[in-house]
């Protein structure tokens, strides 16, 4: 079983946090479009067979495609490739794309699942990550998306947001709850370099929330959502009744995948290979003919330390005898020294030879990977 992730690279403005590879130039959109056809064909034989399970629509912003242009992609991946019957289709939207005439033609898709946007129920939050919709387009949108018949919606949050206050998150949550989504990715604001909150974090324009409120905020999230029936299955994702993000799922279980268009990785448990960030070297490269990505073959030990961060951020954990049948024996004796301060301290628990983070060890997760990490 293997994922399809497929970057739509276009956004109508960018967003003041975000450095996912976009360009706001739409010029070059049905260049692109063709390119892509041609990579999901070149690529169909990479799979020897592999049934697919899961088709993610990510970007960039994928709701700017017309429902034409995705039923022509899925019509070619549905020719070239094995896909699953159950297969989770997911496409990332923006709000303010979810209008009434695109829900209602979404149903004559194979998308099964909208990963919604959202980001804040805040408007003065929205206006400063420079979003294009307001509060009131974010619910509409997701209720549009419910009466329209879309059965498994997710939404997004960013909390840690500067001058973000408790109360502030606290109302998000709850509006976010009372939508009655299945599925909710809360995110804490990273600031990286490129962004505009990244240029105002340096001159001091912005500061960044103290790490005891950016903990509260984590925490009141865990509380929250756990008494409403959300069940956190990976750090930052929460789903009901088990509508867990299959795609995502399968990124963390180290299944194949491939990615289609620029910027897109894939993996085939021994190499990750990236496709090329710059749209005009991707449709020049698929022009000629010529190589677009990058290829890393995984070291043993790559392949220990991607394993470490994948599970130790799930619900499913570190197994122990996944560790014993696919890695050296000294992998398994450094990950136990490495992990015994933190048994001790309870921030690991063990039961059924499999290690997981506890809630304690939630807090405090990016150090002890960076423990568990093997650096010969
Ligand atoms: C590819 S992005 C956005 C998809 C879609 N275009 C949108 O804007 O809704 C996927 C998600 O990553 C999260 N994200 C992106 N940049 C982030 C950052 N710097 N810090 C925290 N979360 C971020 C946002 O929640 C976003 O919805
Ligand atoms: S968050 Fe989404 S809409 Fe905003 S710039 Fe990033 S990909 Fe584009």
């Amino acid at each position: 079983m293997a994922g399809i992730y497929i970057h739509i690279p276009f956004c109508k403005t960018k967003c003041h946090y975000c450095d996912f590879y976009k360009s706001t130039d739409f010029g070059a959109k049905t260049d692109f479009l063709s390119a892509l056809k041609k990579e999901i064909d070149w690529r169909k034989h990479e799979l020897d067979g592999e049934s697919i399970a899961s088709i993610y629509f990510g970007g960039g912003t994928p709701s700017v495609l017309k429902i034409d242009e995705i039923n022509e992609i899925l019509h070619l991946i549905d020719t070239g490739y094995q896909l699953e019957e159950d297969i989770e289709v997911t496409l990332e939207a923006n709000p303010d794309d979810l209008t009434e005439s695109f829900l209602e033609r979404l149903n004559s898709t194979r998308i099964n699942r909208l990963s919604i946007g959202t980001q804040s129920f805040n408007d003065h939050d929205l206006k400063s990550m420079n979003r294009r919709h307001n509060s009131r387009q974010a619910i509409n949108s997701i209720k549009g998306a419910q009466q329209a018949g879309v059965q498994n919606i997710s939404i997004d949050l960013i909390y840690g947001l500067p001058n973000q206050t408790l109360a502030d998150w606290e109302t998000n949550v709850e509006q976010a709850i009372a939508l009655d989504v299945q599925h909710i990715s809360a995110y804490h604001l990273t600031y990286h370099e490129g962004t505009v909150f990244y240029d105002y974090l340096k001159s001091g324009k912005i500061k960044e929330l103290p790490d005891e409120l950016s903990l509260d905020q984590f925490k009141l999230l865990l509380n929250r959502l756990k008494s409403a029936g959300f069940e956190q299955y990976e750090i930052s994702n929460f789903a009901r009744n088990e509508c867990y993000s299959r795609h995502n799922k399968a990124y963390w279980e180290r299944k194949k995948y491939l990615g289609f268009g620029p910027s897109a990785h894939s993996f085939d448990h021994k190499n990750r290979r990236w496709n090329v960030s710059s749209l005009r070297k991707y449709l020049q490269a698929m022009e000629a003919k010529t190589s677009f990505s990058e290829t890393e073959i995984l070291s043993e030990q790559d392949q220990y330390n991607d394993y470490m961060i994948t599970s130790l951020r799930t619900k499913w954990g570190i197994s122990g005898p996944y560790l014993k049948e696919n890695f050296d024996p000294k992998f398994r004796r450094f990950f136990q020294k490495q992990a015994e301060k933190y048994l001790t301290s309870k921030h690991l628990r063990y039961a059924d030879d499999v290690y997981r983070l506890s809630t304690e060890g939630l807090f405090i997760s990016d150090k002890i990977m960076e423990e568990l990490f093997f650096i010969e």
